[in-house]
């Protein structure tokens, strides 16, 4: 039910915060560590790579959990989308493990892979958040991300639950093999739940950028570099689900390859600016679009903020950043959508679950 909330998406977006409390009090054991089931963590143990596979948001939350199990658990991972792996099938390593990320779990597109994995006698671990559903019952292993029931088609709180669980995941791998971690993982989680309730409350403020930025606009560009670059990603597919304004996301260095031959004056610029050692070439990039007429605004976080920011985020741990980052997005998407009298629960042409390949 939606209670008071007008939609669903403005309720489930206001619902992470929970959700990450939730995901922490079912992911810890009494001496407030790590719990998570022996079998996974045999399995990230002994494999020699993991495959995710994943569409559409599920495959952006993959992307940064490609990013936490390299660095921290120190395993090579590759991201896939499920369409064109069934297809393309990369060359695979000795010891894959497959990890499928879906929050319904009936994703036709990553369940024909998952049968052709199993077909060739692979380990599967999928995190969903429907524990009985079709991917969760045909992988050997599961990991449920306790988001509740997600209604609106456009994916929220559910890929907020698959970054905190995909770390969670990184960490316990990266301690089954001895790797000595310098922050409290569920500490920082804890930490990001209380970020993302500043956020939602900040609504106000990203009703008006909403306004000013997209209310009119056909396009609109997001850039970012390092983890916020898939956090724009991300941000891009939530503005063209639901606002129907043409969206992109890009890496910030890619600009000048091509894509800045598409800024125009007005065209609007989101750029996201929460990591340390790159926050000089994306405000770079910046003062590039803006100089070519963009409408340019900056969403940064507290510690590497400039006055001119359209945005500050709370601080978290640099590696959780997407968590908070995408936050102000999903709702700028949300206005956007509401100020151009869109169908923001059921937008045109899409249904929750894609049970067709
Ligand atoms: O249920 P799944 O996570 O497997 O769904 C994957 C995509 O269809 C889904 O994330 C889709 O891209 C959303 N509508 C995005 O908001």
């Amino acid at each position: 039910e939606k209670g008071t909330y007008p939609h669903f998406m403005l309720k489930e977006i206001d619902e992470q915060p929970f959700v990450m409390r939730k995901i922490i009090q079912e992911y810890q054991d009494e001496n407030n560590q790590i719990k998570l089931d022996q079998d996974v963590r045999e399995a990230m143990k002994a494999c020699d790579r993991v495959y995710i596979v994943a569409c559409g948001t599920s495959y952006h939350a993959g992307l940064v959990g490609k990013e936490f199990i390299e660095k921290l658990a120190k395993v090579p991972v590759e991201v896939h989308v499920a369409s064109e792996f069934s297809y393309n099938m990369p060359l695979l390593s000795e010891k894959p493990l497959f990890v499928f990320i879906s929050q319904s779990g009936e994703t036709a597109d990553s369940r024909a892979v998952l049968v052709k994995i199993k077909e060739m006698g692979y380990p599967a671990l999928t995190i969903t958040n429907v524990p009985g559903s079709t991917l969760s019952r045909e992988a050997d292993y599961t990991l449920n991300l306790y988001a509740g029931p997600e209604i609106a088609v456009a994916s929220t709180k559910a890929y907020t639950a698959q970054i905190a669980v995909l770390a969670i995941l990184a960490v316990d791998t990266a301690q089954a093999k001895g790797i000595e971690l310098d922050f409290d993982p569920l500490q920082e989680l804890a930490i990001v739940a209380n970020a993302m309730e500043v956020l939602t409350d900040q609504k106000e403020a990203i009703e008006d950028l909403a306004r000013n930025y997209l209310e009119t606009t056909r396009n609109a560009f997001f850039i970012g570099r390092s983890s916020d670059y898939y956090v724009c990603l991300e941000g891009a597919l939530k503005l063209k689900e639901i606002s129907y304004i043409q969206a992109e996301g890009f890496a910030g260095g890619e600009l000048k390859h091509g894509t800045i031959a598409l800024i125009e004056e007005g065209t609007p610029v989101i750029a996201l600016a929460t990591q340390t050692d790159v926050n000089y070439a994306i405000r770079s990039n910046v003062q590039e679009v803006a100089a070519r007429g963009a409408n340019a605004m900056v969403i940064s976080m507290k510690g590497l903020e400039q006055d001119s920011d359209a945005f500050v985020l709370p601080h978290v741990h640099e590696l959780l950043t997407p968590l908070a980052t995408v936050v102000p997005l999903q709702l700028l998407a949300y206005y956007a959508a509401l100020h151009r009298d869109c169908d923001v629960d059921k937008p045109r042409n899409l249904a929750k679950s894609v049970t067709v390949e």
